[in-house]
């Protein structure tokens, strides 16, 4: 653990999301965070690495492959970090998360991490209702990783029903009460 200003992994998966990811970023950041960002594929098919390099001010790990040498990157990111953040969290990230998969920088650094884990789910309504994302979901709370949202409203799709990730003020004030 860091005895310095909080350390919060921000990780950022291939939700349409990503754009509340990047306010996510800045608050934080704002709030006085030591923020490390970590990006899926599809995140960064979906919004650049640079955007959350400038926002947080520290490189942003997106290959486990990276760094030639040392200590794997996602091992010591894992070890100094207060709490995890997942946000947006797709379906994608709770079904390799709550079965043990890691087979990308986010779910490798997210096994190692044994720290606080919160997760804002967002997607699509009935990738939500699926009885495997559902099941999924149970796993994770019965293992005591907190959860905000998602929230009713009007989804990308064009659709209105659960599914919205929680509004970055929101997930702040989440963080701040999870964070000692
Ligand atoms: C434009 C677009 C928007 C997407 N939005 C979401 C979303 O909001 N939630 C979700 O779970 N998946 C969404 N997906 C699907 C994910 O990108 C896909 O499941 C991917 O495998 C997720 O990978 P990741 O979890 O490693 O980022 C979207 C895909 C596209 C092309």
């Amino acid at each position: 653990m860091n005895h310095g200003k909080p350390c919060i992994i921000l990780g950022v998966t291939g939700g349409i999301a990503v754009y509340k990811a990047a306010d996510l970023c800045s608050k934080l950041t704002h709030q006085g965070y030591d923020v490390h960002v970590v990006m899926t594929e599809h995140a960064i098919r979906l919004i650049s690495e640079r955007i959350f390099f400038t926002l947080s001010g520290n490189p942003v790990l997106t290959d486990l492959f990276s760094i030639p040498e040392g200590k794997p990157e996602h091992v010591r990111l894992a070890e100094i970090a207060d709490l995890l953040v997942v946000a947006p969290c797709t379906a994608n990230f709770i079904g390799k998360f709550a079965n043990g998969i890691a087979d990308d920088a986010l779910t490798t650094t997210a096994i190692t991490h044994r720290g606080a884990v919160l997760l804002a789910p967002a997607m699509n309504t009935n990738m939500w209702d699926a009885p495997a994302l559902q099941a999924n979901l149970a796993t994770l709370r019965s293992r005591g990783i907190h959860f905000i949202g998602p929230e009713k409203g009007i989804l990308a799709c064009g659709t209105e029903g659960i599914g919205r990730m929680s509004e970055p003020a929101d997930i702040l004030k989440k963080i701040m009460e999870i964070l000692p």
